[in-house]
């Protein structure tokens, strides 16, 4: 079945965590530090690689205690884990296949460049190349379903990683490839095109001149290279994941090496700027078209600027409601992604954001280094709201905060309220003021005009209750009621330092969600504390209710 959704017996399970670095599974004494690491952050999923040849080291024979380990060393951890199958791909190469594979070359066709050369590459075109990959992938979700399927630690699987050609084509110019190149766009794509005409895959199409049907080169011109490879890559991965999914309904996604998008920036050449064949944005339909086994095309999302960073989260979900959730996998441990994990979450329904190299975020005196601390404030802040935000952002009641670089305000309308939101600069009021944070940084704008400096954000959501739920840090909200029509000030807007609006904040508490979801106050807020609602990310969960 289809999956919208991580979920731990039955129940959906919001997955934050950390990625190991790709070489820490194959022993399992390196894998306690991921665990610790992704414990200081605040999440809840470790990810790590199971690979092929680790374990099918000699065709036929499986290694299952290198993955029962892990499985057992993550109960005791209390952490729950994704695995990632390096099978015949990885970052566009066939580094992580058994020797057997590598060895024979004659039985595992390589992708070719146009003049005959073989790249480190398995052809995706070869249906012995797949049959052999999902013989092994069919063997390892089997050891799922009987080692795991009750428990539930293991909560999705990443089918190969960052998949396609990395080399100097397109294509695969290999016979099976070129067989491929020759034959007939399959119908499934061509009325793809004709029921989404908005899409990509129909503007190429129109492009290179409509034509009703014919090979790749006849319906998409220059483009047909491309999506030819795309689309055979999509069938060999797919057809793997189906076999596995028969095993154990399992949530099963793939990871994209990104191209760039709508802001190409020399990301732009497949084989050479990003793995061709992958589900980048050009090629993305020819995936969503097909790719029925697999729940998730998830971004890896490193860009390091935030239209850009915003541009991917937007493209990669744009198709939620038809089935495709947006899940981040791989990120930086930086400040931008600890910003936009929010608007990934909060306005794009992501149902799980991951960092990349979970280990190193720890310094060499076991904490979370500074460069990291916003990633870990974010997961920290998310872990503490979860419990209500799901049901907030369904009934379309959470709004994200997120400080745009040099922003020192923002103003929201919300649920019958002007929201102004300080960002912790001079513009309003006063600094967040209470015996654990009255700190000369907190009383200024920081890091307000640095690009990797921690920006202001957060989460202000309706509860079912009635309540307001906000985390945030570097964030001070002012509640006002929007202008009488007749044109005058009420005297609260004019004095903008007291913002008497305050006293229509009723109830002010801090506090946390118990075992079984019920709010805990643990600090009660009045007086100087009560100048606009201030968050800092340890402030917990901040309750409160607004006067009618
Ligand atoms: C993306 C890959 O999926 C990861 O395995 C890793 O190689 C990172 N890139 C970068 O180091």
């Amino acid at each position: 079945m289809k999956h919208s959704q991580f979920t731990v017996q039955g129940v959906p399970f919001f997955s934050l965590g950390g990625q190991t670095y790709n070489s820490t599974s194959y022993v399992l004494a390196d894998m306690p530090l991921a665990f610790e690491s992704v414990r200081k952050l605040g999440g809840n999923t470790v990810a790590t690689p199971i690979c092929w040849h680790a374990f099918e080291p000699t065709e036929g024979k499986f290694n299952t205690k290198y993955v029962t380990d892990i499985i057992d060393l993550a109960r005791i951890e209390k952490m729950h884990l994704i695995f990632l199958w390096f099978g015949s791909w990885k970052n566009g190469n066939m580094e992580y296949t058994p020797n057997w594979v590598k060895c024979d070359r004659a039985r595992f066709q390589r992708s070719m460049c146009r003049d005959g050369s073989e790249l480190g590459v398995l052809s995706c075109h070869s249906t012995v190349n797949q049959e052999a990959d999902k013989k092994a992938f069919i063997a390892f979700m089997r050891l799922l379903k009987e080692y795991d399927g009750d428990t539930q630690t293991v909560i999705a699987v990443q089918v190969e990683n960052e998949p396609g050609i990395v080399g100097p084509t397109k294509r695969d110019f290999s016979p099976l490839g070129q067989k491929d190149y020759e034959s007939n766009v399959p119908q499934v794509l061509l009325d793809y095109i004709a029921a989404h005409p908005e899409s990509k895959l129909a503007d190429f199409h129109r492009k290179a001149g409509s034509a009703p049907q014919g090979t790749w080169a006849e319906v998409f011109g220059d483009f047909g290279a491309e999506a030819c490879e795309a689309n055979a890559l999509c069938r060999y991965i797919n057809g793997i994941a189906k076999a596995g999914k028969e095993v154990y309904d399992l949530f099963l996604y793939i990871n994209v090496w990104l191209d760039g998008g709508s802001k190409p920036m020399g990301w732009d050449l497949a084989g050479v700027d990003y793995p061709a064949g992958g589900a980048v944005s050009k090629v993305l339909d020819i995936w969503y078209a097909q790719a029925d086994a697999l729940d998730a095309i998830c971004p890896d999302n490193y860009k390091n600027f935030a239209s850009m960073h915003r541009d991917v989260t937007d493209l990669y979900s744009t198709k939620t409601k038809e089935g495709w959730p947006l899940y981040v996998p791989e990120s930086h441990a930086a400040a931008l992604n600890a910003s936009e994990m929010f608007y990934a979450i909060v306005d794009k329904g992501a149902i799980g954001y991951h960092i990349f190299a979970t280990e190193g975020v720890l310094g060499p005196d076991g904490e979370v280094h500074d460069r990291a601390k916003p990633m870990m404030h974010s997961m920290h802040m998310l872990s503490a709201i979860m419990p209500v935000l799901p049901q907030a952002c369904q009934a379309g009641k959470a709004i994200s905060i997120v400080q745009e670089l040099g922003a020192l305000g923002q103003l929201f309308r919300y649920d019958g309220w002007k929201i102004r939101v300080s960002y912790n600069g001079p513009g309003f009021g006063w600094g967040a003021k209470d015996r654990r944070h009255y700190k000369p940084e907190f009383q200024e704008g920081v890091h307000t005009f640095e690009n990797d400096g921690e920006k202001g954000r957060g989460i202000l959501l309706i509860g079912e209750d009635g309540y307001y739920y906000l985390v945030g840090h570097l964030i001070r909200l002012f509640f006002e009621r929007p202008e009488p029509a007749d044109g005058h000030y009420p005297i609260s807007l004019i004095s903008v330092e007291h913002q008497a609006s305050n006293m229509s904040v009723l109830d002010l508490t801090e506090g946390h969600f118990d075992e079984e979801g019920r709010y805990v106050v643990d600090h009660v807020r009045n007086g100087d504390e009560k100048h606009g609602i201030w968050a800092m990310w340890d402030c917990g969960v901040i309750r409160f209710k607004m006067e009618g």
